[in-house]
């Protein structure tokens, strides 16, 4: 039997909800027209773009709710968890902050704190939490975010941890309103969920199978957004290069970026993640073709060995991706790649290592996101003969940078005295005369520049470079 919810169905949920908002808002209100004091909330993200973006979402639910942003977690009345559970240490980041919320209720039982997101899907955090950190009001999962006004009404009813966590989603709407960070750039959800099963990664026990969101609902949302002053668009997908796998039409994730790259107003269209294994020739010709598209590529190849690669269960060769590479930048030769490895995967012997050294050397990367290899119980890996000892990992994860770091200092070098496009987006928090953003090949980027030139995207030439940044010169019109 299906549990699909039909579109009214879904609306009548969000609409139920909304009930309950105006409930919840009117109480706040009046304790707040006696009290003179807004209650605060704040809300820690761990974990992906994802988890961010469910994190606006959460924002826009507390703001409705009639709460003001605290500024620092001490003072805030309602703290919100939004955690991750992709490496351990991830996880044991959450443990830890959540002991030190412990003598702080004891002190203010009207303190209200909140659980949600990827670690909230497993049971044996789920047990901990009820054994361990009693003081928690509200737990939730990922498929069941829409609903946490709800469970907030439950508690104040009841007094008691509420607690609801769903197997599986439900094809409830997850594309809710939510509050931006910045006015100019925002993400967006096109597909949910990861049917890859990489014998490493938690996600898809975590965030369910991937289903993709109608292109008529993502351009509708980006119209939107671009309405209201939005720059700059990230597409969020665990694995975007198989959006629309799950149409019965044609419909791929080439086809949805065209049809964005038409939005009138609309300058910039960022995306990720792309898994090796369904890039397109398709979508190497939509990047050349859009000049919306950035000049840039996450595209993570996580080991250089073939035999590592297969117990991944990444579908590639070290050869396919090498080939991959190459073709993609035949066709954009100044693109910047980027990507993310893994150290230490199970089974791993020197020879392994030196292939993703070698990958490394040859793809001569912009920059790398580098992982020590994880457990995480209830995947393949987990199990797996062979657990590579931590020192030896370690050493190999420090080798690993001593090669990257100067590759990606050289090919920032190449960059001196270029003029690239940057989306000036804050105030340099080390240096508040220099502004900081991002080029369209994802550099970090600062210069000297007024700050009403925040939101905007400027020419900036390139008189320095580091590892991790660029320094520039506004290129004056
Ligand atoms: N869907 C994206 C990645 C999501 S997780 C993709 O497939 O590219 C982000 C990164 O975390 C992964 O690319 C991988 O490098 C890393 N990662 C995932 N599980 C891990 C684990 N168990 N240990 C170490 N790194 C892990
Ligand atoms: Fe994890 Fe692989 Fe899915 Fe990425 S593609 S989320 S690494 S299972
Ligand atoms: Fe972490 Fe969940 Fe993202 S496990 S990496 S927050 S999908």
């Amino acid at each position: 039997m299906s549990n699909r919810k039909t579109l009214a169905e879904n609306i009548d949920e969000l609409n139920r909800q909304q009930q309950i908002i105006k409930q919840l808002r009117k109480t706040n209100n009046e304790e707040y027209k006696r009290t003179g004091k807004k209650k605060t909330y704040l809300i820690r993200t761990y974990g992906c773009q994802m988890n961010a973006h469910d994190s606006e979402k959460l924002t826009g639910i507390m703001e409705d709710l009639g709460y003001a942003p605290a500024q620092r977690e001490q003072e805030a009345d309602f703290i919100i968890y939004n955690t991750c559970c992709v490496r351990e240490n991830a996880e044991q980041k959450v443990f830890g902050h959540l002991g030190t919320l412990k003598p702080r209720k004891e002190k203010n039982p009207n303190l209200k704190i909140a659980l949600c997101g990827c670690m909230m899907q497993q049971e044996h955090v789920l047990k901990e939490i009820k054994q361990k950190y009693k003081h928690v009001d509200i737990i939730f999962g990922t498929f069941n975010l829409y609903k946490f006004p709800e469970l907030l009404q439950t508690h104040l009813e009841t007094g008691e941890t509420v607690m609801d966590i769903w197997k599986e989603h439900q094809d409830i709407v997850e594309d809710l309103p939510s509050i931006r960070k910045d006015p100019f750039k925002a993400s967006v959800n096109i597909m949910y969920g990861c049917n890859n099963f990489c014998s490493y990664c938690i996600v898809p026990y975590v965030r369910g199978r991937e289903r993709s969101r109608l292109a008529e609902e993502i351009i509708l949302e980006i119209k939107d957004l671009v309405k209201d002053g939005v720059k700059e668009i990230m597409l969020l997908g665990q694995n975007v290069n198989s959006y629309g796998n799950t149409f019965s039409n044609k419909y791929t994730f080439p086809s949805l970026l065209r049809d964005i790259s038409q939005i009138e107003g609309l300058e910039r269209i960022r995306f990720m993640t792309s898994h090796p294994k369904d890039l397109s020739d398709e979508l190497i010709k939509v990047m050349k073709q859009s000049d919306k598209i950035c000049n840039h590529l996450h595209l993570p190849f996580q080991s250089g060995s073939t035999k590592i690669l297969k117990a991944m269960n990444r579908k590639y060769t070290k050869e396919q991706y090498l080939a991959l590479v190459e073709k993609i930048r035949y066709a954009m030769p100044e693109i910047s790649l980027t990507t993310d490895i893994i150290v230490g995967f199970p089974g791993e012997t020197e020879e392994d290592f030196k292939d993703t050294l070698d990958i490394v050397k040859q793809v001569k990367f912009d920059g790398a996101y580098t992982f020590l290899y994880s457990k995480r119980t209830g995947t393949p890996a987990a199990t797996m003969e062979e657990q590579v000892p931590e020192e030896i990992a370690k050493m190999r994860f420090n080798q690993l940078l001593n090669i990257l770091d100067p590759i990606i200092y050289e090919n920032n070098l190449k960059k001196k005295g270029h003029t690239l496009s940057v989306l000036a987006e804050e105030i340099n928090q080390q240096n508040t005369c220099l502004l900081t953003g991002r080029s369209d090949t994802n550099h970090l980027v600062h210069f000297e520049g007024d700050p009403s030139l925040i939101g905007q995207i400027v020419p900036v030439k390139i008189t320095e470079v580091k590892t991790y940044y660029l320094i520039g010169e506004l290129v004056k019109k």
